[in-house]
């Protein structure tokens, strides 16, 4: 078991594109790391760098004291999972799974042995004769999943490992992957592009955007004090009111605004909009629009004067020029 740590790493693409700019981070021993940001944020040229599938072009990746940049992905002790699973078609679920054992020469009993108790650990234990185009997405992605953890590797590689599923199953692969890695206490470093996955599994957080890390910490700390606008935007599954006045911009979520005799926003009800158990509601202030969360059953009518007021130590104030929490 290792943590990992990465120092001033840049990668560059032979196009110029500099994916990974200058990042440091350290995720550690045992912890789930999510790497969070938007479409072409850099987040698998990260990933693929730590596996040692895109070299670097500056900078250290550290697994345990081990310096790994310059070794080949096969000595790196990591094991990856790549966004479309990657299984071999023409191989059951028990070959594919003991397949990075077979390349390195392990007894075939071993193989077996190993196969079948990382399958029952992943309820695959029935599946075990079946090829991949037998098996559901979710099935797949368990596979391949048992597959990397079989590869005893000291680090787990994901990326956007539940994007290929629907709905309903996401949710369910999620809290079995917290599990999981609960039970293994695996190293493992996940990407995803869905700020809500992140915040539910993660430990901690990087926020990235154009190959840097906006923001580091654990999902309250990211949720409840972006550390800039950007962080702000992309965190939240209601976007924040960030409203510019005088030489800041004031920062608060719709979640910690509610009615108040004297508040921070007055306006009149323009949208309501059902979210399950609360509302959201937007406020028209004249340039602003000012959205807040209501429990069911307390919607105001559209039309309605509202002032709407949170803690103060909700209230966060982001420089108008450079975009960054005011501490
Ligand atoms: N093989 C490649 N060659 C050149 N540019 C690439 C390559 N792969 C990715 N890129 C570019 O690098 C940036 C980061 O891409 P990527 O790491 O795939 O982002 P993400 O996984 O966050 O969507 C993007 O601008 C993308 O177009
Ligand atoms: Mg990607």
């Amino acid at each position: 078991m290792a943590g990992i740590t990465i120092a001033a790493l840049s990668t560059v693409y032979p196009n110029g594109v500099r994916a990974v700019d200058s990042l440091d981070l350290e995720v550690a021993d045992g912890e789930l790391f999510a790497l969070l940001g938007p479409s072409g944020c850099g987040k698998t040229t990260l990933l693929r760098t730590i596996a040692g599938l895109e070299g670097a072009s500056e900078g250290v990746v550290s697994i345990g004291s081990r310096d790994v940049t310059r070794l080949q992905p096969g000595e790196r002790r990591v094991a990856m999972v790549f966004q479309d699973y990657a299984l071999f078609p023409h191989m059951t679920v028990a070959e594919n799974i003991a397949y990075p054992l077979r390349v390195r020469g392990v007894a075939k009993s071993v193989q077996q042995e190993t196969a079948v108790r990382t399958a029952e650990g992943l309820s695959l234990g029935a599946l075990l004769d079946r090829r991949p185009g037998q098996l559901s997405g979710g099935q797949q992605q368990r596979a391949a999943l048992a597959r990397a953890v079989a590869a005893s590797a000291e680090v787990l590689l994901l990326d956007e490992p539940l994007s290929n599923l629907d709905a309903r199953l996401r949710l369910e692969a999620r809290t079995f992957l917290k599990k999981l890695q609960r039970e293994l206490e695996l190293t493992t470093v996940f990407v995803t592009h869905d700020q809500a996955e992140a915040l539910a599994l993660a430990d901690r957080i990087a926020v990235m955007d154009a190959g840097r890390i906006r923001q580091l910490g654990t999902p309250r700390e990211v949720f409840q004090r972006p550390a800039d606008t950007f962080v702000a935007n992309f965190i939240g599954s209601t976007p924040m009111n960030l409203v510019p006045r005088d030489d800041v911009v004031l920062g608060v979520r719709p979640e910690y605004l509610a009615p108040a005799a004297e508040g921070l926003f007055t306006g009149s009800v323009s949208i309501v909009e059902n979210l399950g158990v609360t509302s959201l509601v937007t406020l028209d202030c004249g340039e602003d629009q000012i959205g807040y969360i209501v429990p069911e059953d307390s919607e105001p009518s559209i039309g309605a004067v509202v002032t709407v007021g949170a803690p103060a130590a909700r209230v966060l104030r982001y420089d108008k020029e450079t975009g960054l929490l005011v501490r």
